[in-house]
């Protein structure tokens, strides 16, 4: 018998397989049948900063004296609103439920572009029980009007404000647009979050050559997306001083043994559930056993990293070797 318990974001898990954040983990049926399948813990569909602020008394004032910086984004939670009586209510209720049914970590999702006006919200999610938050802050660089430097602080500012608000773990989702991205996931590990999520799969719009009409395509991830996401694991992992969670294109055994080569401490998976069903977590994890055990290894522990890119001093300087190498002849 070989031992794929893991800890991530000091929580005890009982598999690296992580539900990411997704349709998926919005209600109790689905995170029940992802418990049975064997994932170590769930992650819920986010709430988002503009929906806590849409739905909170004094929403007007509170967005006026903030740093919200999308006021047009507040015009999407104005549609359906009537249908959704209380959203704020149902995400706390979905918490003390999942709670009191399921013995698995649940993890909160708050999807933020600020720290104003959500985070007497983020201690309401504390009190229903959660047991730990992911912040997906959606920093965008499609911005115009913002630096570089104002696009990084909101990463900053909303971990700083969070950690004095709350007391559970606190990991945050990234995207992977920055110019000295190496340097910024280091010092976000050092402010005293537990986690790094990378990367959040931001959605990238398409359009249809006949109908000159914008298409939502690629929501779902492919296996080659993978790729992105390794290639940074390994460069960062043994740098930071908190976990590393790998998300974006996990479909397959073969994958999430690929994460943790490169030292992920879990991975987070959605696509591979929307295509193939919530309980292929056990294909999954079926596979990741027989790998350990056709390898010899015992416990995570024993394989975790051993890809990591840590012994490379400078990162940089060895992808543009590499670089050179592949294409200088070509
Ligand atoms: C339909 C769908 C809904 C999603 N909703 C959320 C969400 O509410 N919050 C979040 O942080 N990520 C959300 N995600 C992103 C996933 O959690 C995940 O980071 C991303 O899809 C990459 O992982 P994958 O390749 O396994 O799909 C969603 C993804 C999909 C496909």
């Amino acid at each position: 018998m070989v031992d794929i318990s893991t800890e991530y974001l000091g929580l005890e898990l009982r598999s690296p397989l992580v539900a990411s954040s997704s349709g998926l983990t919005a209600n109790l049926d689905d995170l029940k049948k992802f418990e049975a399948s064997g994932v170590g813990a769930v992650v819920l569909k986010s709430i988002f900063e503009e929906e806590i602020i849409r739905n909170t008394q004094d929403a007007i004032g509170k967005m006026a004296a903030s740093r919200f910086i999308y006021p047009e984004t507040m015009e999407y939670f104005e549609y359906d609103y009537d249908e959704i009586q209380d959203p704020l209510g149902d995400y706390l209720k979905l918490i003390r439920d999942a709670k009191k049914t399921l013995s698995i970590p649940i993890i909160a999702s708050v999807n933020c572009v600020s720290p104003d006006g959500w985070m007497d919200f983020a201690e309401r999610i504390e009190h229903a029980g959660a047991d730990a938050i992911e912040l997906n802050v959606f920093v965008l660089p499609s911005d115009f009007t913002r630096t570089c430097e104002e696009n990084e602080s909101v990463y900053f500012d909303v971990v700083t404000k969070i950690l004095k608000k709350i007391t559970i773990p606190v990991s945050i989702k990234i995207g992977y647009y920055s110019a000295a991205l190496g340097m910024m996931i280091q010092l976000l590990s050092e402010t005293g979050i537990k986690g790094i999520t990378l990367f959040n799969r931001t959605y990238n719009p398409d359009f249809d050559i006949d109908t000159l009409e914008f298409t939502t395509s690629n929501v779902l991830s492919t296996p080659g997306d993978l790729s992105t996401s390794l290639r940074w694991v390994a460069i960062m992992s043994n740098r930071v001083k908190c976990d590393i969670a790998a998300s974006t294109g996990v479909h397959d055994g073969a994958a999430m043994v690929k994460q943790l080569l490169a030292g992920a401490k879990v991975v987070d998976v959605a696509s591979a559930f929307y295509l193939h069903g919530i309980d292929y977590a056990e294909v999954m994890l079926a596979d990741l056993k027989t790998w350990m055990q056709e390898n010899s290894y015992g416990s995570l522990k024993e394989f975790r990293g051993k890809m990591s890119r840590d012994k490379t001093y400078n990162p940089a300087a060895f992808e543009r070797v590499q670089f050179m190498k592949y294409f200088k002849d070509r």
